[in-house]
């Protein structure tokens, strides 16, 4: 990394003027706010100025007297209060691009102390519709785990299902009333639509007393472990995984299922071993923990149940269990959840008692990722126009399909004629990136409107634009007969138009941005850096002839042609978008 490099420079100059009690100072070097200054910038002397009793100024003369920085950057500048400005140099930018021109990580490093990580994401609920917000909390997670497997963490992704809960006793109840067929058959009956089934099942409980009792009497047939019920269940588990697979399929999105039952036999130890800590009082029957920050409206301690009075568990004393396990069995050193900002004070919770209990020791981090809420046009709730919620898998068709209008009316006026192959294909991963891409390039705490013709677009902060600058390239290849692995035995990379310099910095920055995701956890970091990186090709393209410009640039433009849209396909799928050759 570019601006580790002269990080190092800096403490290094540092130490030399001022001493070793500065050796473990931070120099503040970031990318410079202004790119007329320069490329980064260090801030270091203002924040010293106190601390060392002199004039920042003078400070900043004394680390340029002691930096030894020639080999990179043109003599350094000292401007303002006493800001140092570094522009770097073009020999140093070439040798820097001709490193990663035979990389396939085009310069990022792997993690230096690679961590176990348990990323729970997606997580849906068993019986019910997946809505927008498992939509967001796939789509966020899925790209979290993949910069982090990409940096060499070993990552445990997790699909902490809810296939667990009193609920369960109504649909059995009911699946046994209406389908009784379904307990009988060998082959597993396809139960058509899942969510109807419940919904009628409620309505069933709601206005009759009798059900209510044959429900609840499901719900401890099943938890004694009852061959029928064991059944039932296991049947509705499937039939929502049948559906859920069908979106992941779609996402490319891999998942182990462990769901919430998984740590049933667990729950019972949690709640012991919380009253072994002391942590437990009881409250009107039931086991509470209370914690420090938590009131209710009237300023009251909030706490958080763990064993109802009736016996039962819930979702607090599930993740509490699931904490426990992954943190001891599956020896995760981090355990991230992805989930909408609803449930933030939930894990707020479970954390703070998990660390009381000792759980989570000095070394371990549980951290939650929230994220808001996916709006529809209008900023109202996302519906369809009947104002029924909408199913994500027509959501995702839908954009599919108007992905394909969009091509086919485009391949009408430029009077192309393309295969059905062709078509689909284009028109499920520009539909599909589409979708991502509008969720991802968003800071994910914000809530964000969903609009096809926004995030479809070909021009913007979009997939297709993106996918579009890839293509491009892919062009140059096609139209110049070129082989971007075999340009010749030594070829040169020169840096002569501004256009190319400014290409070349920001290609040497794919790592910093990926870093920054793995640091703060925000995919819009990556989406950001992306779509600089496809406007500064595009304005290097417009300004540079490459297939017509003589040597030496016609090679250093195809490989910095080349380096882009390895770049762009590299970053795309760290946020699980797919290229397209041509489009
Ligand atoms: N099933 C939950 C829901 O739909 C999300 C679970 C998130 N993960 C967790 N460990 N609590 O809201």
């Amino acid at each position: 990394m570019i601006k580790e490099e002269i990080k190092n420079r800096f403490s290094k100059a540092l130490v030399k003027a001022f001493g070793d009690e500065l050796a473990e100072e931070n120099p503040l070097i970031m990318p410079a706010t202004n790119p007329k200054f320069g490329d980064y910038q260090c801030n270091i002397a203002m924040s010293l100025a106190k601390k060392l009793k002199q004039k920042p100024r003078e400070i900043a003369t004394k680390i340029l007297e002691n930096l030894d920085i020639n080999d990179l950057s043109e003599t350094p500048k000292i401007a303002g209060p006493g800001f140092i400005n570094i522009t770097l140099k073009p020999s140093f930018l070439q040798e820097k691009l001709k490193n990663i021109q035979t990389d396939t990580r085009l310069g990022v490093e792997k993690a230096q102390h690679p961590q176990k990580i348990v990323v729970d994401f997606s997580s849906p609920n068993i019986a019910k519709e997946m809505h927008v917000g498992h939509l967001r909390s796939t789509i966020i997670g899925d790209s979290i785990a993949r910069v982090l497997e990409f940096r060499e963490n070993d990552v445990l992704r997790l699909n902490h299902v809810g296939d667990w809960g009193t609920q369960f006793g109504m649909l059995i109840a009911y699946l046994k009333e209406v389908y009784p067929q379904a307990l009988t058959t060998a082959d597993a009956l396809d139960l058509g639509d899942l969510v109807a089934l419940y919904k009628q099942g409620k309505k069933r409980f709601d206005e009759d007393e009798k059900f209510q009792e044959t429900a609840r009497k499901e719900v401890v047939k099943l938890q004694a472990g009852e061959k029928d019920s064991v059944y039932a269940w296991q049947l509705l588990c499937q039939q929502s995984r049948k559906a859920f697979q069908e979106i992941y399929n779609l996402l490319d999105i891999k998942l182990t299922e462990r769901g919430e039952s998984f740590y049933n036999p667990f729950l019972a130890d949690i709640v012991e071993f919380l009253e072994k800590q002391s942590l437990i009082e009881e409250n009107d029957g039931a086991k509470c923990v209370f914690l420090e920050g938590f009131t209710n409206k009237q300023g009251d301690p909030l706490p958080l149940i763990v064993q109802k009075s009736d016996g039962g568990y819930n979702y607090a004393t599930t993740d509490l269990a699931a904490l426990k396990y992954r943190l001891e069995k599956d020896e995760a050193q981090r355990i991230i959840y992805v989930t909408d900002a609803g449930q933030s004070n939930h894990f707020a919770m479970v954390f703070q008692v998990a660390k009381k209990a000792g759980l989570i020791k000095d070394n371990m981090e549980a951290i939650h990722v929230p994220f808001g809420l996916v709006l529809g046009e209008g900023g109202k709730r996302i519906k369809t126009r009947e104002g029924e919620t909408i199913r994500l898998i027509d959501l995702l068709e839908k954009a599919i399909s108007r992905a394909r209008e969009d091509l086919e009316s485009r391949l009408v006026e430029e009077n192309r004629k393309e295969s059905e192959d062709f078509i689909s294909n284009v028109a499920k991963v520009v539909g599909i990136s589409a979708v991502k891409y509008a969720d991802l390039s968003q800071n994910r705490t914000s809530n964000y409107i969903f609009s096809y013709d926004k995030m479809l677009a070909l021009s913007g902060n979009t997939a297709p634009y993106m996918l579009y600058a890839y293509v491009r390239v892919q062009g140059i290849s096609r139209k110049g007969n070129i082989d971007f692995q075999n340009l010749g035995e030594d070829t040169k990379i020169v840096l002569g138009e501004e256009t190319e310099l400014v290409l070349a910095k920001h290609l040497l920055q794919l790592s910093e941005a990926i870093v920054e995701v793995e640091k703060d956890l925000l995919p819009n970091r990556l989406c950001e850096y992306l779509y600089e990186l496809s406007k500064k090709f595009n304005q290097f393209y417009d300004r540079c002839p490459v297939l017509q410009a003589d040597e030496p640039q016609r090679t250093s433009r195809l490989i910095l042609s080349d380096l882009t849209a390895r770049t762009l396909k590299l970053g795309l799928s760290l946020l699980g978008i797919e290229v397209l050759e041509r489009m």
